[in-house]
């Protein structure tokens, strides 16, 4: 949620910002704004929209140091007063932060009382405040005697007209990343921002601030004591962050899942002992046998794909498995088991919600091994260790080549733990078989997207839409109308086909499409008797299943996927549901890679 950039050296700062901010858009789009330090002043520019808007406003400038902002309101409505950067009462300090400041409505007060005038609503021009009236005799001083009255969390870069050379930049729960450039310094909250200027990353850690001019950074803690940093160098490249010839990152990120499948499984497959290898788990075999329970914790879909990895789990290696809501397990007070192995599941790494949870575990003395796309985000350096998922950078809101990579990786952490329990050789060699084969199975999938692009013509009409599927197939369905929910606006709801006589059958009719998801297992008869009982109430249907189901009859569209090992069924059953919630918002006119609303990377509560 936010993004920020900044950016110190010897070019004109306006293009690295605007740059650095549309790469950034996907954390948020409801309005852009920039500041950079002219002679002796704060230029600041900002808008309600995006940063193309912003683009269209800022003039040129010879400014060689600034920062930017791109917005998810949370404190008052998107207009151009509520925009970031924020400048002080004096217009010497501006501010851009990323988060939510738990006390602004006591400093607010507290503010207007000493005279100040708040010009928006925001919770973060309090900081810009406080940072003027806090008197310090450097920036950094005057920062930490601000964050010092600051409850909360931010992402936060500021400038200072009375020390031109530098920007001081401050991490506490929301990302914060430098990128260290020749002779000049980047700032950004993702490494999107950063990597057609340079691969030298420095990540920041919660409450830990830095000071960057153009020679350099020094970094220190909310007391004021000197750390030490070690620079990362990223893998991602600037091509993987562009969108090329597609025509949205969502269907380009969903064509990249042979690849990104590949990616995942690379050097992690043992034909010899017909296991995984996964040595970023940091678990020996002894301790995995005493694993008698594993808890699986995400958000929105990587929740859902827990899902799929706790069914997994506990079909493959016999250990009960489940998984919850990291939003949801955070606040309460769960029993914390010393045998039971947590496992986060994050894209970003930085969802706020599971980082918590992560840390609250630890707290207690759990083991938390971490399922992340983003190698050294918060998550991903929380874990005692984990599975890097390897999908490449995903761009779009809507999660689709990391999901299926989440997928991937409880594959082999299941197949593992299986292993080292009762799965047999043969049935490990099975289900390596089964994953070697993805790859080109998600691209026979991907041919039939013609039929999708049909199917979609007659889906977008519906207001609502059901998606049903049982046991295996349930997170299938439930990251199936999580699809068409976040990119079409349809209310999609998900059901355990089982559960359709028990309640939700009253609502079939020929206005509710439903999407089946039937695979040709232990289920299937199962799944046909609902499928009947929905069409006798000529509800229409949309069913994906495999060859030689015969279904024709029933269904208004019938999409075939190959055939894999059962338990890997789902990860080839999901992407026809991907390609359909797609097609269906590009049928409705939606910004399918910005939906309403959301932002890709929820580092807020
Ligand atoms: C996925 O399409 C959603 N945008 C959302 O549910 C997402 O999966 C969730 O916010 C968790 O994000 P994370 O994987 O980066 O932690």
């Amino acid at each position: 949620m936010c993004g920020i950039v900044g950016y110190v050296g010897a070019l004109p700062a306006v293009p690295i910002l605007l740059d650095g901010l549309a790469r950034l858009e996907y954390r948020g789009y409801d309005s852009a704004g920039l500041a950079v330090l002219g002679t002796d002043r704060i230029d600041v520019h900002k808008t309600v929209g995006r940063v193309r808007v912003l683009e269209e406003l800022t003039p040129e400038s010879p400014a060689t140091l600034g920062i930017g902002h791109t917005r998810w309101a949370t404190h008052g409505a998107p207009s151009d007063a509520n925009a970031h950067p924020h400048l002080s009462a004096d217009g010497r300090i501006a501010v851009v932060h990323n988060g939510i400041i738990d006390n602004s409505v006591a400093l607010r007060e507290w503010l207007q009382a000493e005279g100040v005038r708040l010009v928006s609503e925001t919770d973060t021009e309090v900081i810009a405040h406080l940072i003027a009236l806090a008197g310090g005799d450097t920036l950094e001083h005057s920062v930490l005697a601000a964050l010092a009255q600051v409850e909360g969390t931010y992402g936060l870069a500021v400038i200072d007209t009375e020390q031109p050379d530098q920007i001081v930049v401050a991490r506490n729960g929301s990302p914060l990343l430098l990128g260290v450039g020749e002779q000049e310094m980047h700032v950004a909250s993702d490494a999107a921002a950063l990597v057609r200027y340079t691969r030298q990353i420095v990540h920041l850690d919660d409450g830990e601030l830095a000071t960057v001019r153009a020679d350099g950074f020094h970094t220190f803690t909310l007391d004021a004591q000197a750390t030490r940093k070690t620079t990362v160098t990223v893998d991602w490249s600037l091509d993987e962050y562009e969108r090329g010839a597609h025509e949205h990152f969502m269907i380009k990120e969903i064509h990249e899942q042979p690849e990104a499948v590949r990616g995942c499984l690379r050097g992690r497959l043992d034909t010899r002992f017909q296991t995984a290898h996964l040595g970023g788990l940091n678990i020996d075999a002894r301790e995995a046998r005493e694993v008698r329970r594993v808890k699986i914790l995400g958000c929105g879909s990587a929740y859902y794909a827990g899902q799929f990895g706790a069914q997994l789990i506990e079909e493959v290696a016999r250990i009960p498995a489940d998984a919850e809501p990291a939003s949801e397990f955070r606040y309460r007070n769960p029993v914390i088991e010393r045998d039971t192995l947590y496992v986060a599941v994050s894209q970003s790494g930085e969802t706020y919600d599971t980082l918590v949870a992560v840390q609250e575990l630890k707290r207690k003395g759990a083991r938390v091994i971490g399922l992340v796309n983003v190698v050294g985000s918060s998550i991903a350096r929380e874990c005692h260790g984990g599975i890097y998922l390897h999908a490449g950078p995903e761009v779009a809101v809507a999660s689709t080549k990391a999901l299926t990579t989440m997928m991937t990786a409880f594959s082999l952490l299941g197949l593992w733990l299986g292993r080292i329990r009762d799965l047999s050789a043969a049935d490990g060699g099975r289900l390596v078989r089964g994953l070697q084969a993805l790859p080109e199975q998600i691209a026979t999938v991907l041919e039939g997207e013609e039929a999708i692009v049909d199917a979609a013509q007659w889906m977008a009409k519906a207001q609502n839409v059901f998606y049903v599927g049982r046991v295996r197939g349930y997170p299938v369905a439930r990251e199936g109308a999580q699809k068409l929910k976040e990119i079409s606006y349809l209310h999609a709801e998900a059901y355990q086909t089982s559960e359709l006589k028990h309640g939700p059958l009253a609502l079939i009719s020929s206005d509710l499409p439903t999407v089946a998801v039937v695979p040709d297992d232990e289920l299937l008869d199962r799944n046909l008797t609902a499928l009947h009982e929905i069409a006798a109430r000529s509800g229409p249907m949309l069913v994906v299943t495999h060859d030689g189901v015969d279904v024709d009859d029933l269904a208004q569209s019938v999409i075939r996927v190959p055939r894999s090992e059962a338990e890997l069924d789902p990860l080839l059953f999901n992407i026809p549901l991907q390609l359909l919630a797609y097609h269906v918002a590009v049928v409705l006119g939606h910004d399918v890679d910005k939906p309403r609303n959301l932002a890709k990377s929820v580092t807020v509560e």
